[in-house]
This record gives structure tokens, sequence and C-alpha cells, in this order.
């Protein structure tokens, strides 16, 4: 498929009022997106958990403007955060809807109200764009099929996570699915840089349910935002061999997630999140997002390891805040380690017990 399917073909219905509501979650990359060509293309696949329960509840309200007020010039709506009319939030979706306009082009047709909230605390340090980018697209485009209400469930979906993308990368691997990958690669059947797809291959049943237990480290706003991140891989040294590594990592993943051997596993999704933060490090300009309890996490997570051989990992987003994960199977003992040994590292203690989930769903 290309961009321009994404254009409504036939001509579209009209309704006066319509009202949706979307909740989509978050999701932890297992490899990394970081570096993108223009309109948001990814220099590099990715592949992501889809997370249970960190999750944004949207919803759309649509009023068709009168023929007496003015209909092509600005997008207007309304938007609210758990509750409160939030004007600073308004510029990133006035953006996300220029974006898609050419994709979506009845938008200036209707005054909107969004209603959005997370289900995690808002400074906790979870980015909450890729779900509250991908529930926001997904209420588009259930407006899009009031108006076109023959477009396959197949298209609806793709469509989604398109648009998604278009609002922030990663949350075009939100939409549908436990496992989802973003990014054209060669064994990937089916894979594209315009949306996200569920992972098509076979997956061991040791990556069923599998848990994350997200430390809250630091909750502070990033002091780099992932758009300048993702910026300083224009040339930066290492960009290239950085982005054919990825494409190595996922190859090694589909054998992986197929024979479900768990400290292959480890290596290919510890070595991600190290990656990641070295191209930070060695960017000019540097930055880095760790943090020094970042670093204990990573040093205790390696000894329990160690001493006890059971198949615990960490992953790292954008920031400071460590992904613990590991099967179902070992949770009682895995926690209780993170309890005893890893909270203390955390901003007051604070931790989200999380586990692979399976997509957004329609309320
Ligand atoms: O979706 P963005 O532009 O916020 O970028 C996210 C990048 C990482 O979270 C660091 C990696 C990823 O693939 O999710």
């Amino acid at each position: 498929m290309q961009a321009q399917d994404f254009i409504p073909q036939s001509k579209l219905g009209t309704i006066d009022t319509g009202k949706v509501a979307w909740q989509s979650p978050s999701n932890i990359a297992l490899v990394k997106y970081w570096g993108k060509k223009e309109n948001q293309i990814p220099a590099n696949p990715s592949i992501s958990f889809t997370l249970n329960n960190c999750k944004t509840t949207t919803s759309l309200e649509c009023t068709r403007k009168k023929d007496s007020e003015n209909k092509g010039d600005f997008f207007d709506f309304e938007f609210y955060f758990e509750g409160k009319k939030k004007e600073d939030f308004k510029p990133k979706i006035y953006t996300f809807f220029e974006r898609i306009e050419k994709y979506c082009p009845y938008l200036k047709e209707y005054k909107f109200t969004i209603h959005s909230k997370n289900s995690f605390p808002h400074s906790s340090g979870i980015a909450s764009s890729a779900s509250g980018m991908s529930a926001l697209a997904l209420s588009i485009v259930s407006i899009e099929k009031e108006l076109n209400p023959t477009m396959s469930d197949a298209h609806f979906y793709r469509k989604a996570s398109f648009l998604a993308r278009l609002g922030s990368g990663s949350a075009c691997r939100s939409i549908q699915g436990k496992l989802v990958v973003w990014g054209e690669h060669a064994e990937i059947e089916g894979s594209s840089n315009l949306y996200g797809v569920e992972y098509p291959n076979e997956v061991h049943q040791v990556f069923e349910n599998y848990q994350d237990t997200i430390l809250l480290v630091d909750k502070g706003e990033k002091k780099v935002s992932s758009s300048v991140g993702h910026d300083l891989m224009h040339n930066h040294p290492f960009a290239e061999e950085r982005f054919k590594q990825a494409h190595r990592n996922l190859t090694a993943l589909r054998a992986i997630f197929s024979s479900g051997n768990l400290n292959e596993f480890i290596e290919i999704v510890e070595n991600e999140a190290l990656t990641l933060h070295a191209m930070m490090m060695s960017s000019n300009p540097y930055f880095i997002l760790m943090k020094p309890n970042t670093l204990e996490i990573i040093n205790k997570i390696w000894a329990f390891r160690e001493a006890t051989g059971l198949p615990i990992c960490f992953t790292l987003d954008a920031g400071a805040n460590v992904h613990v994960l590991y099967p179902e199977k070992n949770k009682i003992e895995i926690f209780q380690f993170i309890e005893n040994e890893l909270l203390t590292y955390c901003d007051k203690n604070q931790f989200i017990s999380d586990s692979v989930g399976f997509g957004s769903i329609r309320l």
C-alpha cells in the first residue's frame, strides 16, 4: 500500500452529529525505532509488546458546521484532559490535524470535542503519546466510517495505524495485536513503513502474558524530546550501522519468538535498550536520559540473573524509567526481588505492573 491509498476514494456522506470513544494502550519496543525520514518514515524497523494497563481513553464528539460557519479555514476543536480544558495541548493536536488533513478531508467540516484520560499518572514519565495518539486516530477513523460505512475492518485498522504514526511514530504500534512490527523488514511479510502490523509468525507460549513492571525512576519532564532525538540521528556517525543492526536484531528475534529461547531474547532486548541510549550519548549534541538509579537497577538485575538463572531482563524507552520484563511463570519470585531490591531506586517507590495486552478497544 502507498500513502495515497489512505485518501478516501469514494464520495463521503455527512452526519449532523457523532460520538465515538476508544481505549488504546501504550507499547514497549523490543527493537527500537530511533531515527526517521521525512513524513514519519522510520529509519529502521521496530517491534513492540503491546501493554495492557497503561492506556488512554479518548472520546470524540463532532457536530457538522452550519453553512453560515466558515468551513474551510481552520480546525475547530476543544480538548479536555481528565475533565479539564487544556489549551496548552491544542497546538500538538492542531499540528496532527494538519498532517492528516490530506487523508481526512472532512476534518474542517466539523467541530470536535475531545475528552481524554490516562490510566497512569500524567507525570509518571510514561510517554502518553503512543496511547494518546492511537486513541485519537481510532476515534477519527470511526467518524470516517460513519461517513463511509463500506470501509472494511482491515482498512479501518490500517488507516488508524497510519494516522497514529503521523501523530507519534510509535503510536502506530498500539492499534491491534500483542506483538506489533512497524517498518519494512525483508523477512516479515506484510511489514510496512506506513503502519504497524501484528507480528505474523509463530510466537512461543513463554511470551504469552509476558510481564512488564515499569519502575518509575524519574517522573520529571524529559530534558530532550523524542523528536529532537530522532533528528540527531541525521549525520550521526554510527547511524547507518545502527539501522543495519536493528534489521539483524529483528531477524534474530524472529527465530527466538519461535523457539522461546529466553537467553537469546534477553541478549537482544538489553542490547537494543543500551544501543538506543548509546545513540543519544554519541550524537551531536550528546545527552543522557538515564539517571544514576537507572544504572543501579540494571546492575541489580544483572546480579540477580547471574545468581538465580531466572530470565529477567530490562529495557528502556527514551527516559530514565526501567521496564523489567519476565515470563508470567516466574512472576512470584521475580516480583519479590523487585519489591525487595529495586523499588528503593524508584521515585517514592512507585511502579506500574503491566503485561502484554492485545490492543485497542472501542467503548
Ligand atoms: O514515537 P516517538 O517519536 O515518541 O519515538 C519513540 C521512540 C522510542 O520509544 C525510544 C523507541 C520506540 O520504538 O518506541
